[in-house]
């Protein structure tokens, strides 16, 4: 190696290290001016930021539900850790399979998708809010009738999704119930007995 290449490649070191530590810097000053992130001067380590709670009221199948949530908390995990009500299943957990799907003002929503905090006084329902005593919602009853279940874990997804899917007017065909019902995954593959269950029900113009 030459003088000249010792020479550059020392230059490139230093102005790599200079790069870095300006970077660092700025991030350091991005995060302060943000009042996002606690950074202890001259220590560079991240405090943890005090976790903000809040009071929701979460109106789960007509009845108020009072709780106290982080604000981080998903609607899924407060209805089932905080209100008690598991039917509503945790698939995937970031929004793919369908398995948390509940109704939020009658609108087919992703429960692990959305804060509990931001559900404050809607109306939600879960698939424990379809049945009217022992009656079963016809869609439930389609679904028993036509075996659109195996293992069932994506099931009152499926249903909730179903119902809203009717009431929209896409149950026309089984190719539409195919594309509208396209936001919920099944393992075992019972897509077959879904489209059956949900066509049946649509014929039975589900309220
Ligand atoms: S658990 Fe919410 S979409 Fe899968
Ligand atoms: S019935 Fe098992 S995942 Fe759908």
């Amino acid at each position: 190696m030459s003088d000249t290449d010792e020479h550059d490649h020392s230059a490139d070191e230093h102005s790599r290290r200079s790069v870095l530590k300006a970077g660092a810097v700025g991030a350091v000053a991005v995060a302060a001016s943000g009042g996002i992130t606690t950074v202890a001067a001259g220590a560079g380590t991240a405090l943890p930021s005090p976790a903000s709670t809040a009071d929701v009221t979460l109106r789960v199948n007509g009845v108020e539900r009072h709780v106290t949530v982080e604000s981080r908390v998903t609607l899924l995990d407060a209805l089932r850790e905080r209100v008690g009500l598991t039917g509503t299943k945790k698939g995937c957990d970031r929004g793919e399979c369908g398995a948390c799907t509940v109704l939020i003002d009658g609108q087919r929503v992703k429960s692990c998708m959305t804060l509990a905090v931001m559900e404050d006084g809607r109306e939600i329902t879960t698939i424990e809010g379809l049945a009217r005593g022992d009656e079963l919602h016809p869609v439930q009853e389609a679904f028993i009738r036509r075996d659109a279940f195996q293992c069932g874990f994506c099931t009152s997804g499926q249903i909730m999704s179903a119902v809203a899917c009717i009431r929209e007017g896409h149950a026309g065909s089984d190719t539409e119930v195919r594309e509208w019902m396209s936001g919920n995954l099944c393992r075992c593959g019972c897509y077959p007995n879904i489209v059956d269950a949900v066509r049946d029900a649509a014929k039975g113009q589900v309220k």
